[in-house]
Parts: structure tokens; C-alpha cells; sequence
């Protein structure tokens, strides 16, 4: 870990992911702890500053969220966003308010002080966004207002010492300007930190704990072609080269021409040996006949340990094994509880592997968020065409074959699925939609082709717009694209007559199809 090392603790606010993302573009490490966590953690990981997030609690509800008085006397410089300032205030002596209207939206700020270190560089009339239904109405002693807006007086304060201070308005969005400076001038001049965060130092870093923790043992570790895991693949493969064995399972339900893809990528380009095994036929064997989305998943990922597990006993030195698990994955707070998908769907994933098969967990790339993985895996040599894919779930084009999944189908859908994304290419449009695909449906609907009657099937095209996969929008693939995507496919694939588009967000919807 670097030197500079900031936690922010959260209090519930949405945009507490995104106060994380800008203290680290500020080039200082920052992680992300839920508010009753506080103390411990501090008292453990001895942080150099403390953020207060955001949060849509009132201070003074009965069970609302409390600050530790004891956070403020550790002489540790402390910002409080919005919800955080209110909660410094409060504990302190000062008092907050329910405001007569909520305030939310823009604002300008006025009368900042010109001595203030946090709105150093900060004009007067700078844009803020304030979202906040309460108000500090008195300040705690020893505290002064250094900025205001028409309807909030206090909208930036700050103690004597400079040590602690906060903002009404959140600096981290991108309607707040000159929020980074704010953000800035709190992390280097308030808390004297660096910018030491940079993706050189954390591939050192990280290389350098693996190989420690490693020793001359040996890990395997799962390789989708996905993002997430290539790239853990190819760091790991710099930490500690051939004692990281990779394993490609293809279970016959990847796109077309995956399989062949991702192997010579790892192959030829990167140089990095991969253990292949096509278990296409095993898996489309389990699934013959199966109809139950849930039914599908489960058998996919029981097979796909079992295959896993067959294929690391040709390791026996094997003591690890590596995931790729993002930072968003394993942040345990407030705001980030899993989303419905956690249980509407089983997704499928390696858990219960290490535990079945005694092998310790190494995750690579757990501190990091996902536009960090593709600038690493950038740095690391892994092609665009990767770093930039799509996600794709774990049980494949077995939730996008609506019934029951044979090889024939899977050729259908595997087709299909390849003309929408090479369009989708051609027009320009594939890095900013979130996943596109196209989804087989077990009904069929009459055409006619030349003077014949034709009764085939139906294919749906999906694509949205999403960023976490979370909540997601359908997006608007303009109309001439469409034409081409669908006549193209209802010509050149047997099987399809009839293209129809996905309009539905989610929720109500997912974004998957089973
Ligand atoms: P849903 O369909 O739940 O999908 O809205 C949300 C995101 O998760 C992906 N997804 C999966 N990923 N294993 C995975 O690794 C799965 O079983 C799985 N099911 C859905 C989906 O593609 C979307 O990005």
C-alpha cells in the first residue's frame, strides 16, 4: 500500500463511490468504510485523513447515523461532505435543522473567505451542487464559515487549526467545478499528502506482496477472457510467471470464435501459457433437455468446478488460487449492499471453490474499480479488444437461449449474435453501450422469404446502457443501424425470421433474459 492513505467513511450517500474515485485520480490511495466501522479500522490501518460522506439520514432521527465523537480528537485532518458536515457540526455543539425547502441542484457560492486553505483557488460565484434537506443553522466553537450560497450560510466550514473542515455541496460531482481543487487542496495542503497512487507504483507493489506471499509455490486461476480475470491473469503472470497456471474452460457457450480468440491473445500476443480444456460437450450434455433458467445456472456452475478441479490436480503444487475480484465487489458499506440482482438471479461464480479444493485465496485486484483494471491492463500489454469488451455472464449464451439449450441453437444464436456486434462495431457505437446481445426466443412467428411460407424463430436484440450493471437504461442504437443488424441477420441466419428490439430498463427488467 502507498504512503498517502485516506478513508472515507461512509454515511449512505450515492455518490460515495465517486468521493473515492477523485481522492485517487488525486493520486491518493483511498478506501471506502462503512461509518460504525470507524474507529476500528482507523486504529488499525492508521489512515493520514478522514472523509465524512454523504448520506440521506437527518443527524438528529432516532437511529440515524452517528459520528464518533472520538474520530474528531485524533488530531487527523477531516473533510465532511454534505451529511459528514452536518455530522461534525452536531457532535461538536453546533445544531442542524430541517431547511424550510429542500435544497438540491445548483448553486453559487459567495463571500469565500480569501484566507480559507479548503476554497484556496475557489472564486467568488464558483458553481457547487448541493442535495440536502437539513441545515447547520449554528456552528460548533472554534469553527468559522468560510463560504456560503443564497440559502445556505454554511456552506463550507472550517476549524482554527485548519484540521477539520467540510462542505453542504458535493466537490466529488461533476456539476461542482472546481470540486477537485476543493478535493485537493484538502489532501495536500490541509493533510500534506502526495500523489503517490499511480499504476506503476501499484503494479510494483502488488507484484512484489505476491511474490512474497507465493514464495515457490504455486496458483491457478480461472480465465473467463473477460476483463476483470485477464487482467489479473497477465499482472499475476508478471509477479510470478510460470508458478501461475491459467485455466480456460470453455463450456461451449462462449461467443463465436471466443474460445479461439482469447487463446491466441494469451498465446501468441501475450506469451502467456494457458491451460485449455473444451468441455463444450460436457457441459451441452448436463444441459440437454434443461428449460429452467435456475436449473441452467446450477448445473453450469457445478460442472464448472468440477471441471476446474479435475483440470488443477495436473498442479499439485498448487496452494492458491487467484480471482479477479473488483473493489466494488468486496466494499462493505453502507450504500452498497448488492442490488436485487444478488438474489434474483444465482449468479454464477467460483465461490466455494478455494474452501472444496484447499487452496487460499489470492485477489489481485480488489482494491481497484473497474476503470483502473483497463488503465493496468493497458500498462500490462492486454489487447483493447479485451480490456474494452463487454461483460458476459458466467453461464454464457445458456441465458440467452430462452428453453432449452442444444449445439444447434447455440450455432443459431452464436451467428446472430456476431452480425449485431460487428455492426454494432462498424457503427462506432460498441464502447458506448455497457453490453449488447442478442437473445434467442423459444417462439416462432410466420415470414415469408422469396414466395415461400417461412415459420422460424425469433431473435431479440438487447443493448444498454448501464454503469455498474445494477440499474441499466435500453439503449438507443440509432434506426439505421437496427436495419442493418436485423436484415442481416434474418438473411444470413437459418433459423431466423423475425428481429425484434428490447425496450426495457431494469428494473423492472434485467438486463439478461433468464
Ligand atoms: P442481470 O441480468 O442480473 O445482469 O440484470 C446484471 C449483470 O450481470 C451479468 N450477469 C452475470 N455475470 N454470472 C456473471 O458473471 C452470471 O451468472 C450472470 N448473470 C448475469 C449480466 O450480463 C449483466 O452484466
Amino acid at each position: 500500500m502507498s504512503a498517502s492513505y485516506v478513508i472515507i467513511l461512509d454515511f449512505g450517500s450515492q455518490y460515495t463511490q465517486l468521493i473515492a474515485r477523485r481522492v485517487r485520480e488525486a493520486g491518493v490511495y483511498s478506501e471506502i468504510h462503512p461509518y460504525n466501522k470507524g474507529m476500528e479500522i482507523i486504529s488499525r490501518s492508521r489512515p493520514s485523513a478522514i472523509v465524512l460522506s454523504g448520506g440521506p439520514a437527518s443527524v438528529y432521527d432516532a437511529g440515524s447515523p452517528q459520528l464518533d465523537r472520538e474520530i474528531l480528537d485524533l488530531g487527523l485532518p477531516v473533510l465532511g461532505i454534505c451529511y459528514g458536515l452536518q455530522a461534525i457540526a452536531r457532535t461538536l455543539g453546533g445544531t442542524v435543522q430541517p431547511a424550510e425547502d429542500r435544497e438540491y441542484g445548483r448553486a453559487n457560492l459567495s463571500s469565500v473567505a480569501s484566507d480559507s486553505w479548503l476554497l484556496q483557488g475557489i472564486s467568488q460565484g464558483a458553481q457547487v451542487w448541493m442535495s440536502h434537506g437539513d441545515k447547520v443553522i449554528s456552528l460548533p466553537e472554534g469553527f468559522r464559515t468560510t463560504g456560503s450560497t443564497e440559502d445556505t450560510v454554511f456552506a463550507a466550514i472550517e476549524s482554527e487549526d485548519h484540521r477539520i473542515c467540510g462542505v453542504q455541496f458535493h466537490p466529488e460531482v461533476v456539476h461542482t467545478p472546481d470540486g477537485t481543487t476543493i478535493l485537493k487542496n484538502f489532501l495536500y495542503r490541509i493533510a500534506g499528502l502526495g500523489p503517490d497512487w499511480t499504476m506503476a507504483s501499484f503494479i510494483e507493489t502488488t507484484s512484489s506482496e505476491v511474490r512474497e506471499r507465493v514464495g515457490d509455490r504455486h496458483v491457478v486461476a480461472a480465465l473467463s477472457g473477460g476483463v476483470d480475470s485477464s487482467v489479473m491473469v497477465a499482472l499475476l503472470h508478471r509477479a510470478i510467471g510460470a508458478q501461475l497456471h491459467p485455466i480456460f474452460v470453455n463450456n461451449g457457450l462462449l461467443r463465436k470464435d471466443e474460445a479461439r480468440e482469447v487463446l491466441s491473445t494469451f498465446r501468441d500476443q501475450l506469451g502467456i501459457q494457458l491451460d485449455y480444456v473444451d468441455a463444450s460437450t460436457r457441459f451441452l450434455g448436463k444441459l440437454r433437455g434443461v428449460t429452467d433458467p435456475e436449473r441452467k445456472r446450477r448445473i453450469i456452475g457445478e460442472e464448472f468446478i468440477r471441471v476446474f478441479e479435475e483440470e488443477s490436480s495436473n498442479f499439485p503444487n498448487a496452494k492458491y488460487l487467484a480471482q479477479g475480484t473488483l473493489y466494488p465487489d468486496v466494499i462493505e458499506s453502507v450504500s452498497f449492499k448488492g442490488g436485487p440482482s444478488a438474489t434474483i438471479k444465482s449468479h454464477h461464480n467460483v465461490g466455494g471453490l478455494p474452501e472444496r479444493m484447499h487452496l487460499e485465496l489470492i485477489e489481485p485486484l480488489r482494491e481497484l474499480f473497474k476503470d483502473e483494471v483497463r488503465e493496468l491492463g493497458a500498462q500490462l500489454g492486454v489487447p483493447a479488444s479485451i480490456i474494452w469488451r463487454h461483460p458476459f455472464p458466467g453461464p454464457g449464451l445458456a441465458v440467452r437461449i430462452l428453453g432449452e439449450v442444444t449445439p444447434e441453437r447455440v450455432a443459431v444464436l452464436q451467428e446472430a449474435d456476431a452480425i449485431a456486434m460487428e455492426e454494432i462495431r462498424k457503427a462506432g457505437l460498441y464502447r458506448s453501450i455497457w453490453q449488447a446481445f442478442v437473445v434467442l426466443l423459444p417462439v416462432r412467428s410466420v415470414g415469408v422469404m422469396g414466395d415461400e411460407r417461412t415459420y422460424e424463430h425469433v431473435a431479440a436484440l438487447r443493448a444498454v446502457d448501464a454503469t455498474d450493471g445494477m440499474t441499466a437504461d435500453w439503449y438507443p442504437i440509432p434506426h439505421d443501424t437496427l436495419a442493418v443488424i436485423s436484415n442481416r441477420i434474418i438473411n444470413e441466419v437459418r433459423g431466423i425470421n423475425r428481429v425484434v428490439y428490447d425496450i426495457s430498463s431494469k428494473p423492472p427488467s434485467t438486463i439478461e433474459w433468464e
